[in-house]
């Protein structure tokens, strides 16, 4: 696990930009997995200007999304005015997983036969879930329809005019899906953040902390500005923990 330290949000975005770009770069038709919530926002807002200044071309890329509440469309609305309309990516190649359950295993199949996600970008919740793959989910985990955590929905009531109105229920990828990808970006910022970090990063791997499992997968890298890592910084000065390999900038 590679853990970068970023000072502040734009850095730690800038960083994740240059990594999807040079993804893109080395495989012009790559199968990229994307997160939504206001973490990636800077990302995609980067990554629409490496478009329009011509440095980046997604016409052969194809997208999976995460995750998506039930009977809504936000997700899809919050893709389209953050990333997709407006760089060059084909609509007929981005794609979110479905609410019928009837079409889940082509979803997956679908997922498969692209050759699987080669990056995937991923959010943090603050109690630990990735997608909506909340705490308890199983790490064998597939496509499915979850219902959500009272502090989910209280976190993401900042989302909806009428907080009254967040469904309950929402469909994600699974956490064995997640795995699957060959590569992972985990992004965090602020300070609301560290505790989680801190948590799923150096905590036991447990199904109570989703997002520990990446613990385990080959190639992850933890992108965090310097205020989502206070725990960790704290943490490093007393004992060397963190992997060689780390990168602090
Ligand atoms: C949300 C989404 C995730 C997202 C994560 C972090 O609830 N389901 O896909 O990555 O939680 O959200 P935010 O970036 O808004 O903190």
């Amino acid at each position: 696990m590679n853990i970068i330290i970023k000072k502040n949000y734009r850095e730690m975005s800038k960083k994740a930009a240059e990594e999807v770009a040079q993804a893109i770069q080395n495989k012009p038709n790559l199968i990229l997995g994307l997160a939504s919530g206001s973490t990636v926002i800077e990302l995609y807002k980067i990554l629409v200007e490496k478009s329009q200044k011509g440095e980046l071309d997604f016409s052969q890329v194809t997208t999976f999304n995460l995750d998506e509440y039930v009977g809504t469309q936000i997700y899809h609305s919050f893709m389209r005015e953050h990333l997709f309309s407006k760089i060059n990516i084909k609509k007929e190649n981005t794609f979110f997983p479905p609410e019928d359950p009837a079409k889940t295993e082509i979803f997956e199949q679908l997922i498969q036969d692209k050759g699987g996600i080669d990056l995937q970008i991923l959010g943090l919740g603050l109690n630990g879930h990735i997608a909506f793959n909340e705490p308890g989910s199983s790490f064998e985990s597939r496509t499915r329809i979850v219902n959500l955590t009272q502090t989910t929905l209280s976190d993401n009531a900042k989302f909806f005019s009428d907080p009254s109105h967040i469904p309950g229920q929402a469909v994600t990828l699974g956490i064995a899906d997640i795995m699957e990808a060959k590569k992972i970006l985990l992004l965090a910022s602020g300070k609301e953040k560290s505790q989680i970090v801190s948590k799923a990063l150096k905590g036991p791997v447990t199904e109570e902390i989703p997002a520990s499992i990446l613990q385990k997968h080959p190639d992850v890298t933890v992108l965090l500005d310097q205020e989502a890592a206070k725990l960790l910084e704290k943490e490093s000065e007393l004992s060397a923990w963190i992997d060689p390999s780390t990168i602090i900038n």
